[in-house]
């Protein structure tokens, strides 16, 4: 059976959308059922066991999660579900200029998922804007060796 992903994404000026494509054309290339889906109006309902999932957020304000992913992250820690056996990943971007808050945006997914039972799949990916890369260049790659990993968690479970 081919394995089933949705990868959410958090953005204000689109960035991670051209992320999550990217992150997308790997998994569909390697077989996947794949769901890319903008956080707006998700609710923390959306994880479940049988399904893997990709955070894909930038992050804004002082280390904020980006405007339309406010809802799902408050859902989550107000209703704090039981995510075990949930595995996910995450793809963060961020920019160093703002050192004090690099990526919290993903990072503060990854805490919040994490205490929640999740587990985390291989490393946060953290794409600094200053660096002069494009996140998009990097996701690929990332991507790959991403599922390489999930696919063997998912097989040994
Ligand atoms: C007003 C503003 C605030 C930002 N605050 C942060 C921050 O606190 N920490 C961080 O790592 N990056 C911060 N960034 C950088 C963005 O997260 C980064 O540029 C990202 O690639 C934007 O992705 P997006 O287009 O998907 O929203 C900020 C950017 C802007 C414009």
């Amino acid at each position: 059976m081919n394995q089933r992903i949705s990868i959410l994404v958090a953005t204000m000026t689109g960035t991670a959308e051209l992320v999550a494509d990217e992150i997308g054309e790997v998994l569909v290339a390697r077989g996947v059922d794949l769901d890319i889906r903008p956080m707006d109006g998700l609710g923390a309902d959306v994880f479940a066991p049988d399904r893997g999932y990709i955070i894909c957020t930038s992050t804004y304000g002082h280390g904020d999660v980006p405007d339309n992913a406010r809802a799902l992250f408050a859902s989550l820690e107000r209703a704090r579900p039981d995510l075990l056996g949930v595995c996910y990943g995450v793809f963060a971007l961020g920019d160093m200029t703002y050192a004090d808050t690099f990526c919290f945006g993903g990072r503060k997914f990854d805490d919040l998922l994490r205490s929640l039972g999740a587990i985390r799949i291989g490393e946060r990916m953290e794409h600094d804007a200053s660096s002069g890369t494009m996140p998009e260049d990097e996701a690929a790659e990332w991507a790959e060796q991403w599922f390489d990993q999930y696919a063997v968690t998912v097989a040994n479970a």
